[in-house]
């Protein structure tokens, strides 16, 4: 049985392994060790029952008090310990707020050269009182084309080159728009005039060379009330283009054209000296007045109403405005070509501020 010197060299042993605990694991196995439920000090305590009478009570006294030392020990060795793992977490961690702030996404990523060009057309045309309308890329053929005076044996069908989906049990097929104006459709059917609206989104046509893409992006202008007229279409471009050119004056000149769902219909050219380009005439739009029997065909009726159409393409804007010489470029997702191209995430086209600062 456990003497008072074993105690001592107990007590020696046990102290020693407390200083020597290097973290707080080492020093919990020291505890564990020592004074947990099956550890040297505790497995003392439960030999007490065996001592003669006359020594339990001394001896007892002795194993609590060694104990206790060990426990206030293990106590004062964690708080050190403790403390030093914070002060090296402290050191590890600290700040340096001296660095320069680290980009995020706001100002590494980059708005796509079309999406800054629709922004700014919906800016100018919001200014002008218009709307944006919305439709379906997937339409029907009764509203991409026959709705449009463009019934079933019309040449712009061919024109179109649509893609079509595989026809329905009936014989309908749906489509991939080719045109947004459709949405010019939908307007009409779901709303009474005076209307005055946009329709940008995308259109496929079955085509791809350096200018043309099987998708790419239209801008449609619908305006029908009683008394809007052809004087009031050319307001509205010209200042379209002076707002977007962010030019004093922009000449452009209306060609004759056709399209079924106008009469007259008319193309319109911009003289290009307006972006740095003399001496030659650029083409940005089709337009002219909704024809009878689009406003018919919608449920409106042409002795009362009539207004104005156009159609514009975006991407096409894009590449006159800033100067971009591929449009396959732009649908080809290259990372270098957006950085180089894209525009800021704070570059917020506003008429007031300036549509491109
Ligand atoms: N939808 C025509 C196209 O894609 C463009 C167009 C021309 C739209 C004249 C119009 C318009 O609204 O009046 O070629």
């Amino acid at each position: 049985m456990s003497s008072g010197t074993d105690l001592s060299r107990l007590e020696d042993d046990v102290l020693t392994e407390v200083a020597g605990a290097g973290d707080l694991a080492a020093l919990d196995a020291v505890r564990v060790s020592a004074i947990g439920k099956k550890g040297r000090i505790s497995e003392l305590m439960a030999q007490l029952g065996k001592l003669p009478a006359e020594e339990r009570k001394a001896f007892g006294a002795a194993v609590n008090a060694l104990k206790t030392k060990v426990s206030d020990a293990l106590d004062a060795r964690k708080a050190t310990l403790e403390t030093a793992a914070l002060s090296a977490r402290l050191a590890n961690e600290r700040a340096d707020v001296t660095l320069p702030v680290r980009a995020g996404a706001e100002v590494l990523g980059r708005i796509h050269p079309v999406s800054q060009v629709l922004d700014e057309c919906i800016e100018i045309f919001a200014d002008l009182g218009f709307e944006v309308a919305e439709g379906p890329d997937i339409e029907t053929d009764d509203l991409n084309f026959t709705k449009l005076n463009i019934p079933a044996e019309h040449p712009a069908r061919q024109e179109h080159d649509t893609f079509y989906f595989n026809p329905k049990p009936d014989g309908s097929r749906l489509l991939l728009r080719t045109h947004t104006s459709p949405v010019q459709i939908r307007t009409m059917q779901n709303k009474t005039p005076p209307i005055r609206i946009i329709a940008p989104g995308r259109v496929y046509r079955c085509d791809s060379d350096q200018t043309h893409t099987p998708m790419f992006h239209q801008i449609e202008g619908l305006v029908i009330d009683e008394k809007t007229h052809m004087g009031h279409l050319k307001w509205v471009l010209e200042e379209f283009a002076k707002a977007f050119f962010e030019v004093d004056n922009v000449t452009m000149r209306f060609r004759a054209s056709h399209f079924p769902f106008t009469e007259p219909s008319m193309e319109v050219d911009i003289d290009a000296s307006a972006i740095g380009k003399p001496g030659q005439w650029l083409e940005i739009l089709g337009c002219g007045m909704v024809h009878p029997n689009v406003l018919a065909n919608c449920g409106l009726n042409p002795e009362k109403y009539q207004g104005f159409a156009f159609g514009m393409g975006l991407d096409r804007i894009t590449m006159l405005k800033y100067g971009l010489p591929d449009l396959r470029a732009f649908f080809s997702a290259d990372l270098r070509w957006l950085r180089h191209y894209g525009f800021s995430l704070l570059d917020q086209p506003t008429l007031g501020g300036g549509l491109s600062s």
